[in-house]
């Protein structure tokens, strides 16, 4: 029953994909259900909320990974994620109450600790009774606050219990070059799956017709293009290279007189960072696409700068600008989940889906733990935009 997880992506890696006709499928009622969905990957931190939505004795619903979560924080301050749901009875803990301190469930009353998901207090028990209510967790995830967004681990099913941040991989970070700067974020669901959403972000082939402004840029200014990739753990990096000299902003970059230099990377499950340098002038990125539900993906983006730093009104066109981009890349990805409804065949090209063909690879590598990086030795890509 339900929905059968795709093989989508094991269909692009292992040849230009044939029909994927049996991604949509239907339950034991007959109901179709719109897909497709992708495999997601755990044992990863994952922007869950930005943090401005949280004061202190605050908590929100919000979903990751097709976990529904409350993602809060103590009066304290410390941030807390526990699954929204009762380990009695599986009411949401959403419908309940927090203190500040306490979680507590609206059925029976259950509190809970949220940071650790420990049970405090099981108000029915008696002095007959043998159970002790400590020894009672609800699921709680780790989570840690950067640049803005609340990071929650996500471990896959059956690891028991884990919630000591320290103990864990990194938590994805913005890199900053200054200590003066400036940011800004922006954040857009998009009703595709996760593998959708982040070929989407890595193509460079879309530019000058999506993104086409006189601004910026138009289609008779596409030209050839050469850059070449290197491996990184679980990723792949587009050497430093000079930024394309046919776009607008970046010849804006070039007042400051020095050189400027582009790096690019993408890193397993969904971050793509990039940073321009340009002198002790720079501009650094971090963009997560990040599995909302398996057919569902949110973006974010998380920027700093210090270009440009007392120009006024620099921050407000930035943040237009910024919007305007990735309204046009939401709004085409609006278009093709409509198209995806009717599953059609897909392809992916040399070389301008080559990082989408890797991307793949490297994701059936986590998974399996079988197969190796894709990229042997740095390689240039060439592709017209
Ligand atoms: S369902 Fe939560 S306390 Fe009973
Ligand atoms: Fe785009």
């Amino acid at each position: 029953m339900g929905i059968e997880k795709s093989s989508l992506y094991y269909a692009w890696e292992n040849g230009m994909v044939g029909s994927m006709a049996n991604i949509i499928t239907t339950t034991e009622s007959g109901v179709l259900i719109p897909g497709p969905t992708a495999t997601l990957i755990h044992d990863e931190w994952y922007a869950a909320l930005r943090t401005s939505e949280l004061r202190p004795k605050t908590m929100a619903k919000t979903m990751l990974l097709d976990i529904p979560l409350i993602v809060g924080r103590k009066a304290e301050g410390a941030l807390f994620a526990m699954r929204d749901s009762c380990p009695h009875r599986g009411i949401p803990l959403s419908a309940g109450w927090f203190d500040g301190h306490k979680v507590t469930c609206k059925y029976h009353g259950w509190d809970f600790e949220p940071c650790s998901g420990q049970c405090t207090q099981i108000p029915s028990l008696t002095s007959h009774d043998k159970l002790d209510a400590t020894k009672i967790y609800a699921t709680a995830f780790p989570c840690v606050e950067r640049d803005g967004h609340a990071w929650v681990y996500v471990p896959s099913a059956g690891a028991g219990r884990v919630t000591e941040a320290s103990k864990l991989k990194p938590v994805p970070e913005l890199k900053k070059f200054s200590e003066k700067y400036r940011t800004a974020h922006l954040s857009a669901d998009m009703p595709l799956n996760v593998d959708h959403g982040i070929v989407g972000l890595m193509d460079p082939a879309h530019g000058p017709f999506v993104h086409q402004a006189w601004w910026w840029r138009s289609q008779s200014s596409i030209r050839e293009k050469t850059k070449r990739f290197e491996a990184v753990p679980e990723g792949f990096r587009m050497s430093a290279h000079a930024p394309s000299g046919n776009s607008a902003p970046y010849k804006l970059l070039g007042v400051y007189g020095h050189p400027v230099e582009t790096t690019i990377e993408f890193v397993l499950p969904n971050r793509r960072t990039e940073q321009i340098r340009c002198g002790d002038k720079w501009f650094s990125s971090l963009t997560t696409v990040t599995p909302v539900t398996g057919s569902t993906c949110r973006i974010d983006v998380v920027a700093a700068w210090n270009v440009f730093y007392r120009v006024p009104f620099v921050l407000p066109i930035a943040k237009f600008f910024g919007r305007m981009f990735v309204e046009q890349d939401v709004q085409t990805m609006v278009e093709q989940a409509e198209g995806l409804k009717h599953n059609p065949s897909l392809m992916l090209i040399d070389d301008a889906d080559k990082p989408a063909k890797w991307y793949f690879a490297l994701k059936q590598a986590r998974i399996d733990g079988r197969g190796k990086h894709p990229i042997d030795e740095p390689v240039d890509l060439h592709w017209r935009s």
